[in-house]
């Protein structure tokens, strides 16, 4: 039975003797809830604070020797350190004004904070002190819906206030297995253009944090079909052969992802749509340039005779998450060679060292740097193996330049 760790309870206990001090209450919410009830390990805690939640926060903080970091624009903050990790909201209602942008939240009660959020399973808490401690409260029947495996809005514009519900539902589906209630499917599909108010940085926030599921490929297929990629970008597609794609890419480079996984998101974007679904996915410079290169390698792959030299050097200059990429998808001859590069032929070193070619003659400077260079794709062609091969290899290149 997976429960809170040690350091967590001690955590909760001391904040909560805190809040009685100030005569707040204090909530276990959300994430946490679901995941005890599920069995399954909770990480971060969200706590729902009827109360000023950075004070309490500070004062634990303060109590603990933890760590606080303050967000006063939304009222909350955070406190980590001791192996727990805990998010202080105050409790609060929210008003949508528009569409897709984020709400006028005011403080208010555990069951306003309660009715405000994305789906029934989310929408439990804890009570951990006050005469209902140790209850649950659950107005919209979350618990039912965890046991019957069912992803429900608790009301009919969710989708329409915060569109990155859509994105969510996805990944909850896919991370438990669950499914989307019936009407609760009826309004994603009816709401999908609201994913057209959601900033590419919201869109980045929630698909980094599917991204890091074990199997993403799950919620991206189920986002595809239910055509919300397609809404967020009309070339953003995800089919079977990146699902494949993905699930390659933990095999042979479990620490590629999730870089990769960005510039694999893009694979299908035609070249005059990457640089639109790369801003409307909101990837970062360094996730940019490596769907950049991958697009540049499918438009102009290696030759598939190529020497191991000639593929090495088109692929070092490329940034690693693209060449792992390719190594996961694309056609045969493609994907065999930038595999080579990235499990072999990155790694091929000559045997001789500067200070060798220097103590045969070479100048130093540039000419060093050739000729370790020269040396390097001789070995990876197969033309010199041994350290005898290549110090032949190397007079034979000074012979000629004193002819
Ligand atoms: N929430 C919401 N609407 C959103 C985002 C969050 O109602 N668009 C609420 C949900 O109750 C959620 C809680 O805020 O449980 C915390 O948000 P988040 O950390 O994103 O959710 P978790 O379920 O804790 O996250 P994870 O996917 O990492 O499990």
């Amino acid at each position: 039975m997976a429960s809170l760790s040690r350091e967590q309870v001690s955590a909760l206990t001391r904040l909560t003797e805190l809040a009685d001090q100030r005569g707040s209450a204090v909530y276990l919410v959300g994430g946490p809830v679901r995941d005890l009830r599920l069995d399954l390990p909770p990480g971060d805690l969200d706590v729902a604070v009827e109360g000023d939640a950075i004070a309490l926060a500070a004062r634990l903080a303060e109590t603990t020797g933890c760590r606080l970091v303050r967000h006063a624009r939304f009222g909350t903050a955070t406190v980590s350190g001791d192996g727990a990790h805990i998010d202080l909201a105050s409790a609060r209602s929210e008003t949508y004004q528009t569409a897709g942008a984020l709400p006028t939240v005011r403080p208010s009660t555990i069951d306003d904070d309660l009715h405000r959020r994305d789906f029934t399973i989310n929408s439990m808490a804890l009570a951990l002190n006050g005469t209902a401690a140790g209850q649950l409260l659950d107005p919209s029947a979350g618990r039912a819906d965890l046991d019957a495996g069912l992803i429900r809005v608790l009301h009919e514009t969710s989708f329409q206030d915060d569109a990155t519900r859509i994105l969510r539902a996805a990944r909850y589906e896919a991370r438990f297995g669950f499914r989307l209630e019936e009407a609760t499917r009826d309004l994603l599909v009816r709401d999908l253009p609201y994913l057209e108010t959601i900033s590419p940085a919201r869109v980045h926030h929630e698909l980094a944090r599917t991204l890091l599921d074990p199997e993403p490929e799950r919620a991206l297929s189920r986002l595809a079909n239910l055509g919300a990629l397609r809404t967020l970008h009309p070339s953003l597609h995800f089919d079977s052969d990146l699902a494949t794609a993905f699930q390659r890419l933990r095999e042979i480079a479990p620490r590629a992802v999730p870089s990769a996984y960005w510039a694999l998101l893009t694979w299908h974007a035609a070249r005059s749509a990457a640089e639109p679904v790369i801003a409307r996915l909101g990837l970062t410079r360094r996730q940019a340039d490596a769907a950049r290169a991958l697009n540049a390698l499918r438009e102009h792959p290696p030759q598939s005779g190529a020497r191991p030299s000639e593929t090495a050097s088109l692929f070092s200059a490329q940034p690693a998450a693209a060449v792992w990429a390719l190594a996961a998808v694309g056609s045969g001859a493609a994907r065999e060679q930038a595999h080579a590069y990235m499990t072999r032929y990155r790694n091929v070193r000559p045997l001789l060292r500067g200070g060798d070619l220097l103590a045969l003659g070479v100048q130093p400077g540039k000419p060093v740097g050739d000729v370790l260079a020269r040396l390097r794709a001789a070995k990876l062609d197969g033309e010199v193996r041994t350290r005898a091969d290549e110090e032949r290899l190397v007079r034979d290149g000074l012979a000629r330049n004193d002819e």
